[in-house]
């Protein structure tokens, strides 16, 4: 939620802002070219409104001041917004992408907010949860609100605060400079905060300082040449630099064009770890795309191989040294958890299937939301999978500091370096996807799968349930998907065309049985939030159970059906269930396989994808159903990327 950029350098490099058609650098120089960048690749962690505050003035005497321009709606009316009353240019600045929260998205809920003697502004992500007693007090004390945001009262307060920590600046134990007092200043209100957030701010008499803190909510810094970065995650300076900082839970970072220093709350210093981003721009970029999400659906083939790039030896073992967790730990698990949210959950209820089948360990599947609620039984034993994506997700970070402190030892399996899941887990595997910028999850969705099933084979192997020569026989079938995902890409101008046909469509029903259980509520997600349809995603076991009622005349029916090989009759159930609802008057679609022609009888349109084992499945049959989501969304008119209602990285519980 919220994405938040800040940058510090010079004014002017010469290179030209990144933003086709709008705020070039005639406008705000390269603090906004910086600023502007950042917020259109963190676009989708909010996209209510859009704001900057640069610190301008100052040269040749001239007088410094505060310019603030925000806009209700998506980056671009900022943009435009800019290009119609440039601003000068400036050194210093902060940018802000909105998911709103408190108050709705209007031009005066966006951010940045400023003090009332206007010579600070701050931008806030997350909720300040003892805001209500904060604004009455100020209230109380004669100051007006110019918005309905939690995040005003921190502008009036650090503005209260940083005048006075100026005051000091110089005196016996006071701040040595005014960016040291800024930072101060930043310091005493987090201590008075309650809830999670991350903050940036700049003054008027600290031009050339951005300051930031964060509890509970992500903020990473980038170190450039002559310039440093701030930002919700690495994506908002990946086009400036890969050298980066990870800030830990309730520290303060200030930085200026050539310094970097972070304290505590107390101002106790502190070492940053400091971490190579392994993205680069281009990935994050459209190329040639109409939506990030047919970019990212199409690079999912490179997300599998990548994440099983390098975790195997010479002899074909698996080795997974990054994790860096006692191999002991491993070797005495009795239960995993998995936690997660939305899609990783899915990914997550797949790799359930495998693990308990490689490993005979329990796994069970838990939405992170749900987790810390249920007082659930942990012990030394329990290995905690938290997978994510963003590695921001909120719900899974409260439920993995819960699991630790019950004693169990958490793994997270994560796309985002320098986030906080990892940060905070006991060990990391990370999936190599790159950037995922759509807010629909996809190609991280077959990461997780390849990454979880790598840590099942690693449990596997360690542990002595399989022989060496089983875990390379599976290592080759995960080497071979890749290939098989192309061949599904390569094949998906029917179900395009499927799609433009059910653009009117009321609602859609997805069935699977085993690894097609977690696909068929995959395919659902996806389509109710792309194109805002009802979509359910049931075990086929379950259809005589109840939802069998729901199918009248028409009723489109997605139904996976798992490999003729498939053990227990698998095969013939489903298509038995195929059957059932087409009896009902459905329009059935099956996913099948190359060559199985059982489900001719029962399907009024088949969709092929490549014959691969039983436990790979998931990694093909879910691409037509993210092709499919995708394509009613576009034919509907709607924005695929950024579906309303919706941000990518949900950092409030
Ligand atoms: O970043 P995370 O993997 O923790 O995010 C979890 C969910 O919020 C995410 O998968 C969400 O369900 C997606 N929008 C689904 O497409």
């Amino acid at each position: 939620m919220c994405g938040i950029v800040g940058y510090a350098g010079p004014a002017s490099t010469g290179r030209s802002s990144v933003l086709e058609g709008g705020a070039g650098p005639d406008s705000g120089g390269e603090a906004l070219a910086a600023v502007l960048e950042g917020l259109r690749r963190l676009e989708y962690r909010g996209y209510d409104s859009a704001g900057v505050a640069l610190v301008t003035g100052g040269e040749d005497g001239s007088e410094r001041s505060l310019s603030t321009t925000k806009r209700a709606g998506r980056l671009a009316r900022l943009v435009e917004a800019l290009d119609a009353e440039p601003l000068p240019a400036s050194s210093t600045a902060i940018g802000h992408t909105r998911w709103a929260t408190h108050g709705g998205p209007t031009d005066a809920n966006a951010h940045p907010h400023t003090s009332a003697d206007g010579r600070l502004a701050v931008i806030h992500n997350g909720i300040i949860e003892n805001y209500a007693t904060l604004k009455a007090d100020l209230q109380a004390e004669g100051v007006e609100f110019a918005s309905q945001t939690d995040t005003e009262v921190t502008a009036h307060l650090l503005g209260r605060a940083a005048a006075a920590a100026l005051a000091e600046v110089g005196a016996d134990g006071g701040p040595a400079d005014a960016g040291e007092a800024l930072a101060e200043a930043m310091r005493r209100v987090c201590r008075e905060l309650e809830g999670a957030f991350t903050l940036l701010a700049v003054h008027v008499d600290a031009p050339g300082v951005v300051v930031g803190a964060r509890r509970n909510s992500p903020l990473v810094v980038g170190l450039g040449e002559g310039a440093n970065y701030l930002g919700s995650d690495v994506a908002a300076f990946i086009g400036r630099t890969r050298s980066a900082l990870e800030l830990g839970q309730d520290q303060v970072v200030r930085i200026t064009a050539d310094d970097v220093v972070v304290t505590t709350f107390d101002g106790a210093p502190v070492t940053p770890r400091a971490f190579s981003v392994d993205w680069d721009a281009a990935a994050a970029e459209k190329g040639g795309y109409d939506w990030y999400m047919d970019k990212e659906i199409h690079e999912q083939p490179k997300a599998v191989a990548d994440t099983l790039l390098g975790r195997t030896d010479a002899s074909g073992a698996l080795v997974l040294d990054e994790l860096r967790m006692d191999t002991a730990v491993l070797r005495r698990t009795d239960k995993i958890i998995v936690i997660a949210c939305g899609t990783s959950a899915y990914a997550g209820h797949v790799a359930k299937y495998a693990v308990e089948h490689w490993c005979r360990i329990p796994v069970e599947v838990e939405l992170a939301s749900e987790f810390r609620y249920r007082d659930p039984v942990l012990t030394e034993r329990t290995l905690v999978v938290a997978i994510s994506q963003s590695g921001e997700s909120m719900d899974v970070v409260m439920a993995v500091r819960h699991a630790r402190e019950q004693g169990a030892k958490v793994l997270a399996i994560c796309n985002t370096q320098g986030s906080t899941i990892p940060r905070e887990a006991d060990a990391a595997l990370y999936t190599h996807a790159g950037p995922e910028v759509a807010v629909a999850s996809t190609k991280a969705f077959l990461a997780q799968i390849t990454a979880c099933y790598l840590l099942g084979l690693f449990l596997a192997q360690l542990r002595g349930n399989m022989f060496a020569d089983e875990v390379r026989t599976v290592l080759r079938q995960l080497h071979a998907m890749p290939e098989a995902v192309q061949t599904v890409l390569d094949r998906t101008e029917e179900v395009r065309e499927l799609a433009r046909e059910l653009v009117d469509a009321k609602s859609v029903l997805f069935l699977g049985r085993h690894v097609g259980f977690p696909v068929a509520l995959e395919g659902a997600l996806k389509l109710k939030e792309l194109a805002y349809l009802h979509a359910e995603g049931f075990a086929a076991g379950e259809l005589k159970h109840g939802p069998i009622a729901l199918v009248e005349e028409g009723q489109p029916v997605f139904v996976i059906v798992p490999s003729p090989d498939s053990r227990d009759s698998l095969h013939a159930k489903v298509v038995s269930n195929a059957q059932e609802v087409r009896a009902r008057g459905a329009r059935t679609i099956v996913i099948a396989e190359d060559g199985d022609d059982a489900v001719l009888g029962s399907a009024d349109l088949v969709i092929r994808v490549p014959r691969v084992p039983t436990l790979m499945a998931p990694l093909v049959t879910v691409v037509p159903l993210q092709v499919f989501a995708m394509e009613v969304a576009s034919a509907k008119g709607l924005d695929v990327d950024q579906p309303r209602n919706l941000a990518k990285s949900v950092t409030v519980e």
